[in-house]
């Protein structure tokens, strides 16, 4: 294991990282995304080395803690912990006290006890993270709240978008599916209007944002139900994945219909720019939101994003536990 610490230090253009917490996208200030995204690029070069660690988190001690499923979430904090060579313990609701009835806040104060750092959670009520933070000196790192936000998510989608377009200034990205329900398409509306992208989102009426649309200096997302118009001429396509539970809730007539209007195909896709990027948070449902050719194609930067996803947030714990240290 190497003992280097990564090339960026804690600062970009003079920002330094200050926050105890990760809660959301709508509150970081575009230079302290700017600070994530730098350490980011220097994390992927770690990541890149043969030996792919350092020990820059030794002593420090990272907990995951999950009330929800989660595959990439998770299993990417890990990864990204052990890769800075922090110790790591992995807590799901299933098998832990919460089963026996502990409260969340007793749960964090219970890790903190024992000597815990930063505390990456994912819950299903919109706004546990910010229950359990203002409950621990531990960090807390959102990894998903209800339908809230997914901060890391968001980051990580923009990484990747700017590792590939460069500028996102006056591009346009459409965001397609279950948006009501969405905590990617919040978190990413936030991030991506701050770096002066078109953010379009768009799905069935009854998926779409009723009372509140992210706005960033005066810049709204537009909302449509128009697919095939909105995907015109788009720089990024991003589909989210549709829960079939919205179907037995009356908000979609039915998959089929469903698929007829928002799946994005190859002959929806060749609508948008040539070469435009095609993303998806996963898990995807393949064949809904999806066509399978797509899914897999050369425009499709879903694995990409997975991958990047480490780095992001190898960048976040570094930033976070090097603060909560001084
Ligand atoms: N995108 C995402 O949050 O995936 P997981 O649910 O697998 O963590």
């Amino acid at each position: 294991m190497l003992d280097a610490p990564p090339a960026a230090s804690a600062s970009a253009e003079g920002t330094a990282w200050t926050r105890k917490d990760l809660l959301d996208t709508d509150t970081l200030t575009r230079a302290e995304i700017d600070l994530i995204l730098e350490t980011a690029r220097a994390m992927r070069e770690v990541r890149s080395r043969p030996v792919s660690k350092v020990s820059t988190l030794r002593g420090t001690t990272v907990a995951t803690l999950f009330y929800e499923q989660s595959t990439r979430t998770r299993a990417s904090f890990e990864v990204a912990a052990k890769a800075l060579g922090a110790d790591v313990v992995n807590l799901t609701a299933s098998g832990s006290s919460v089963e026996k009835g502990e409260t969340l806040i007793d749960t964090v104060r219970t890790l903190e006890a024992i000597g815990t750092d930063v505390i990456v959670m994912r819950h299903h009520r919109s706004g546990a993270p910010h229950l359990a933070a203002r409950h621990t000196s531990a960090a807390i790192i959102n990894g998903g709240d209800g339908t809230h936000a997914h901060p890391t998510q968001a980051l990580l989608d923009l990484f990747t978008m700017t590792g590939r377009l460069g500028s996102l200034e006056g591009r346009k990205v459409i965001i397609v599916g279950d948006i009501l329900h969405s905590r990617v398409a919040r978190s990413n509306a936030w991030t991506l209007l701050k770096y002066g992208a078109d953010v379009t989102f768009c799905g069935p009426a009854t998926l779409l944002p009723r009372h509140f649309v992210p706005a960033v200096d005066g810049r709204r997302c537009a909302v449509t139900t128009d697919l095939d118009a909105a995907i015109e001429d788009a720089d990024v396509v991003m589909a989210l994945r549709m829960q079939k539970e919205r179907q037995q809730r009356g908000l979609i007539p039915s998959l089929r219909e469903y698929i007829a209007r928002y799946q994005v195909n190859a002959a929806r896709l060749r609508k948008a720019k040539p070469g435009a990027l095609l993303m998806h948070p996963g898990p995807m449902n393949e064949g809904i939101e999806l066509s399978p050719e797509v899914a897999h194609g050369a425009q499709s930067l879903i694995e990409e994003q997975v991958a990047n996803g480490v780095a992001v947030r190898m960048a976040l714990l570094y930033l976070i536990a090097a603060r909560s240290r001084t």
